[in-house]
């Protein structure tokens, strides 16, 4: 699981002076969960989600994942994680195939499981008919399902997506939400950014407004929706953010 406690992070920037992205941000997320963090631009949600995934330091506080702290063991948290951002970049010269098959050597899998996963993960995402394109000829859509893949091929316990949706169609969204709910439902912990608050509301078993780099509330829709008084998630998300 997810353990974050009065998490901090500030960056220093010529311009604007000190910017705290991240702002004392706590939660937990456990298996067979799906949090949402549901923010803004600029919010702190792809901070928050590269401290989880050690590609960041937070300045302060702590995240544990799976018992494992992000600051003094990164490699450790790393084998417990999938993590997919928002700039994952990849091989244009690689099909869709050797590409991950490429990050399955570097997880260190054998070539046998590379194989069986890959083939699961290309039916569950409907990717078979570009398997064997090149990176390079591929649409957004279909570039993002490649990085999905990449970023979980390995089976990890938790995973972590920032705006896994973005960019993709409403068939392409759904079959990635899909996925999602039937990595949840096999005891996955999985933590995603969205600006789409339809997602949430159909994904997410709580979430978590983030606004500023803080924590505005938490809970599941329906508390949300109790707490604002609103019958939407969209506007309680307004009510709470503009509050
Ligand atoms: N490397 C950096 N240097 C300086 N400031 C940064 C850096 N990265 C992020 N920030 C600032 O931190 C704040 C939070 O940014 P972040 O990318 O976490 O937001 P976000 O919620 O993911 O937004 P979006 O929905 O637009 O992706 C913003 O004010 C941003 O400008
Ligand atoms: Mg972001």
């Amino acid at each position: 699981m997810i353990e974050t406690k009065d998490l901090c992070k500030n960056f220093k920037d010529k311009k604007r002076g000190e910017v705290r992205a991240v702002d004392h941000v706590t939660f937990r997320c456990k298996p067979g969960e799906v949090f949402g963090l549901l923010g803004p631009n600029g919010a702190g949600k792809t901070t928050t989600l590269r401290i989880i995934s050690t590609a960041l330091k937070p300045s302060s506080g702590t995240a544990v994942i799976n018992g494992v702290d992000v600051v003094t063991d990164p490699q450790g948290v790393r084998r417990q994680i999938g993590f997919l951002s928002g700039n994952t970049g990849l091989y244009g010269r690689l099909t869709a195939k050797e590409m991950v098959a490429y990050f399955g050597r570097l997880y260190g899998m054998d070539e046998s499981k590379i194989e069986k996963r890959t083939n699961e993960l290309f039916t569950l995402l409907d990717m078979n008919t570009f398997a064997n394109v090149r990176n390079e000829k591929l649409s957004t859509g279909m570039k993002q399902k490649v990085s999905i893949v990449r970023s979980v091929l390995h089976d990890p316990p938790v995973m972590v997506f920032d705006e896994p949706t973005s960019g993709l169609d409403v068939m392409s969204s759904r079959t990635i939400v899909d996925f999602i709910k039937t990595c949840r439902d096999s005891g996955k912990c999985v933590i995603f950014s969205t600006h789409i608050m339809s997602e949430a509301m159909r994904l997410c078993d709580r979430v978590a407004i983030i606004h500023n780099g803080r924590i505005y509330r938490e809970g599941t829709v329906n508390d949300l929706l109790v707490q604002t008084g609103m019958n939407n998630l969209e506007d309680a998300f307004i009510k709470i953010v503009e509050g």
